[in-house]
Formats: structure tokens, sequence, C-alpha cells
């Protein structure tokens, strides 16, 4: 695997890929490699020839200085995870190589951007747009994959690359999860072992939810019962989630019932953490 550091070294080295017409799959994360971001770099491995991997910690995505400065980076272990996972390019620019001076461009996606996590993080939503929106473009990628478990970010993404016809397609990826159900986050490893057990909150919700659905059998349950179920799960672990709602999965617009297709979405803060996760609901 080789490890680039300039747009110019990236752009040089897919030139023969595209030239020869080889696919190219792209996988952009902030790092600190999981099995959550290994299964996106697989899931690009076992469909294209090459596959681009970016580490950039972005700046502009963060409204919360401490939680930038504790964003954890380690580098030299992710691009060894990341080779065995099948990258063939690292990129990981510096944020000068990114935002040079007199960077002036904001990408400012409206619609899905607008509810939960926009309305609790002022701003998040255009740092990731902006930033996804350089990569997109650097990478010059058939497809990048996104997981499911920021699953407003995918709306946010396809929303903008509709919008401006960027041509790289946007595949989702399901969201790998613990055994106890905790879905994997880089911001886990700041969990304490009691915070961990809280943070069960999260998929314990999803899940209830989930059975509403199910014991509905086929009849369409209400956002009021779906979202009773998943708050309880909160309040059994004394935790005042930030949000729990019943939304349509690409407008991020809260539904009233699940008719079609339907996307709980949790966000709660457990410990110094802020966790969030979700679940498409399916209707048997
Ligand atoms: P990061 O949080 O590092 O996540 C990189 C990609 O991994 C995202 O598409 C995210 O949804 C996916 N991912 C994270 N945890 C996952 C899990 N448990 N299961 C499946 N996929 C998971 O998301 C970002 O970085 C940034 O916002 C980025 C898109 C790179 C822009 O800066």
């Amino acid at each position: 695997m080789r490890l680039l550091r300039t747009v110019a070294e990236v752009r040089t080295a897919l030139k023969g890929a595209r030239r020869d017409g080889r696919s190219i799959g792209f996988v952009p994360t902030m790092g600190a490699l999981h099995e959550g971001h290994l299964h996106l770099i697989r899931t690009a491995r076992d469909h294209h020839d090459e596959v681009v991997v970016s580490i950039f910690v972005n700046p502009t995505q963060f409204n919360d200085a401490a939680d930038l400065a504790a964003y954890p980076r380690v580098e030299a272990s992710d691009a060894e995870a990341a080779a065995n996972a099948g990258a063939g390019l690292l990129f990981a620019p510096s944020a000068e190589e990114m935002y040079p001076a007199g960077f002036a461009t904001t990408v400012h996606v409206g619609g899905p951007s607008e509810r939960l996590e926009g309305a609790s993080r002022p701003g998040h939503f255009d740092g990731v747009a902006t930033v996804v929106t350089k990569l997109l473009n650097i990478v010059g990628a058939d497809v990048a994959y996104f997981g499911q478990k920021d699953a407003q970010q995918l709306a946010v993404v396809r929303q903008m690359v509709a919008d401006l016809n960027i041509p790289t397609k946007i595949e989702a990826v399901e969201t790998v999860r613990d055994a106890d159900g905790l879905a994997l986050s880089s911001r886990n490893a700041r969990l304490t072992a009691a915070d961990r057990e809280q943070a069960l909150a999260l998929s314990r919700a999803l899940r209830a939810a989930q059975d509403v659905v199910t014991s509905a059998n086929g009849t369409s349950a209400s956002a009021e019962d779906v979202l009773a179920a998943a708050r309880a799960e909160f309040a059994a672990r004394g935790i005042e989630p930030d949000y729990v709602e019943l939304v349509d999965p690409t407008t991020f617009i809260p539904l009233p019932a699940v008719d079609g297709d339907a996307l709980v979405a949790v966000a709660a803060r457990v410990g110094d953490v802020r966790l969030i996760d979700n679940l498409p609901l399916t209707r048997n």
C-alpha cells in the first residue's frame, strides 16, 4: 500500500488506473480504524480493482474543540489495518494540504442536514459536505462507500452528490456492531466499563422499536408506539437522550407511522461521549 500526502500525488497515482479503465473504490475516514471501517474497505476491495482509503481528521466538522483534540490519531496502525483489509492507496493529507491559506468555500446542503445531528451540531454537516466534496473530487472514484451507522451523513452526501452532479456513486454499508449490540465507533474507546453498559441503551432502543414494528404484523405501527418503546430503554438506564426519532431515511423528516421506508435514529451523551445510532425498520 502506498501512503500519499498530497492531492497531486493522488492524481498521479490514479492516472494509470483511470487510463486502463480499472475501477476505483473509495472509503473516506477520519482514522482510528475499527471493524466498521474495515468492513467498508473490504466491501470496496470485493468490488474494485483499486481501493483508496483517506484518513483526515477534518477540523471543520467538529463543533467542539475538545472533541477534536480528543479524537484518536493512530496513523501507523491504521495504515497496517487498511492495507490488510485491501487498500492499495492511503491518502492522509495535512490540514494545510486540504485547507491552504485563503481557502474560502463552504458546501452547505439543505434538506436532510437540517434536523437531528444538524440541529445538535451547528456547522457539522457544512464541514462534512465541504470535505467530502473535496475528497470525491480529488479521488474521482467510481464508487464511494459510507456507513449506515451515520445515516444522516449518508443522506446529506447522497443529496449533495445528486444536486452537484458529482459522478461518484454512493453506496451504503450496514452498521457493524459488537456482540452486545453497541455500534462500533472510534469514540467508544473513551467509554468506561460503566458507560459501556449504559451505552447499550442506544442499540436496545433500536431493537425495541423494531420489535413494535414486527408485532404490528404488517399493519402500520405509529411513531408514538415505536418511540415510546425506544424511549423506555433510555429511561431504564437513567439516560436522557438528545433525540429519539422516527424519520424518512432520505429526507430525515419525521414520520407519523411506519408505512414504508422508515428509520429510527437516536443520540445520547454517555459519560463524556456523545453517541449516535440508527436502524432502518422493516415491516413484515
Ligand atoms: P468516520 O467517523 O471515520 O467514519 C468513516 C466511515 O465509516 C463513515 O462512512 C462511517 O459511517 C463509517 N462507519 C463508522 N462506524 C461504522 C460502523 N460501526 N459500521 C459501519 N460503518 C461505520 O464519517 C466520517 O469519518 C467523516 O464524517 C468523513 C465522511 C470521513 C468526512 O470527514
